[in-house]
């Protein structure tokens, strides 16, 4: 992974003065203390960071340096990553389903949680060695997400009840997660799964350590800020209402409402056809590679090279990527200033998470530089 470099202005002075002709990610530090803030001062319990969302060192360094204290990670790759910057640093591994080889090396840095959603997987995690806290991870077949990540994992209410015996009998200390899957933004999702996680509990005759409410908190994508703080209040007030007078430690992973607004994206119109056809040095390959399945973000500035706002009047256009694949294009019909012209810029706001980590090289682009905005 290349090093983020510091530049002391803003994004349009770095046009103005270097005529960027790859893509950039702008990072602002202010803006993910600000978010990590948020998150501290109001969620009712432990505050996580899921790595996979943005994996860079400046997320990872950041975040640690401000107080976060636990990493969510998905891989041994993750781990050694989060170990190297963070060594002091708590790991849950949050995949629940691994190999031998990696359940080892969960073991060898230290894992201090797993989850898991089937008897055949937390028979290996015994199997292995695993310590700490296990966390049954449950699935119920709900909407409100942009993207159901419970589609792939997460056991049924009964599978869980049989679980969360089996971790308690083995000794663990037995935790439930849930993800109600990214970009939430029916915030009822969060009670109709505390409200389970109590009832499988008591049919499992099993006290629960901690609850971990996973991630899915929503970003700002398209003009309407998510209200994080009704979320937390919605999570508080369940957990009181379902566990009352003794409720289990609060976790909570975010990714996405996390990193988000750290990052702005930086891409370059690289060419104009007829017929309001554009194509940019960056796409779904790229940087933008998350469009496709849960739709775009909205928020554009337009630049000409001098870093001057191009604020005309809008036309729906059809946006295209760098590389020879007709799938390279953005969803939808884009509305941009009709005067939008090759060398032009476009600032997208929110694009810190799920953006450098899925880029792909595809046909040899696909590197996105990172530049650390110091104001
Ligand atoms: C176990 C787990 N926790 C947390 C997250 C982060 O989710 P989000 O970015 O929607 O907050 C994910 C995303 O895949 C996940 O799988």
């Amino acid at each position: 992974m290349q090093a983020s470099f510091t530049f002391t202005g803003t994004p349009e002075t770095y046009i103005a003065s270097r005529g960027p002709d790859v893509p950039i990610l702008f990072f602002d530090p202010a803006a993910l203390h600000t978010r990590f803030a948020l998150f501290q001062s109001g969620f009712p319990g432990l505050v996580t960071y899921a790595v996979k969302a943005n994996d860079t060192i400046e997320v990872i360094e950041n975040l640690h340096m401000a107080g976060l204290t636990t990493f969510d990670v998905a891989s041994p790759v993750e781990i050694a990553r989060v170990r190297d910057l963070c060594p002091d640093a708590t790991l849950h591994y949050n995949n629940p389903v691994r190999s031998a080889r990696e359940i080892q090396m969960g073991v060898q840095a230290g894992v201090a949680s797993w989850s898991v959603d089937c008897i055949s997987e937390l028979e290996k995690l015994i199997a292995q060695g695993a310590t700490g806290e296990i966390a049954v991870r449950l699935h119920l077949p709900m909407g409100g997400s942009a993207y159901n990540f419970g589609e792939k994992f997460g056991a049924c209410p009964e599978d869980a009840v049989t679980l969360l015996q089996r971790v308690a009998r083995a000794g663990y200390q037995a935790a439930m997660t849930f993800h109600v899957g990214t970009q939430c933004t029916d915030y009822s999702a969060w009670d109709h799964y505390i409200t389970t996680c109590y009832d499988i509990a008591q049919r499992a005759g099993v006290t629960l350590s901690r609850l971990n409410v996973g991630g899915g908190f929503p970003a700002h994508r398209d003009g309407v800020a998510p209200d994080l703080t009704a979320i937390f209040a919605q999570i508080a007030t369940s957990v009181e209402r379902t566990f009352g007078h003794k409720p289990p430690k609060l976790v909570c992973e975010p990714g996405r409402a996390l990193v988000s607004e750290c990052y702005q994206l930086l891409v370059r119109v690289k060419g104009r056809k007829a017929n309001n056809i554009l194509y940019l040095n960056d796409g779904i390959y790229g940087a933008m590679a998350e469009w496709r399945d849960i739709g775009p973000v909205k928020r554009l500035e337009i630049m000409r090279p001098s870093g001057d706002a191009v604020t005309d009047q809008v036309d729906p256009f059809s946006v295209f990527g760098p590389t020879c694949d007709s799938l390279d294009r953005l969803p939808g019909i884009v509305a941009l200033p009709h005067t939008i012209q090759d060398g032009d810029y476009i600032l997208i706001s929110g694009m810190g998470a799920y953006s450098n980590v899925t880029c792909t090289p595809f046909n040899g682009y696909g590197v996105v530089r990172r530049v650390t905005i110091a104001p």
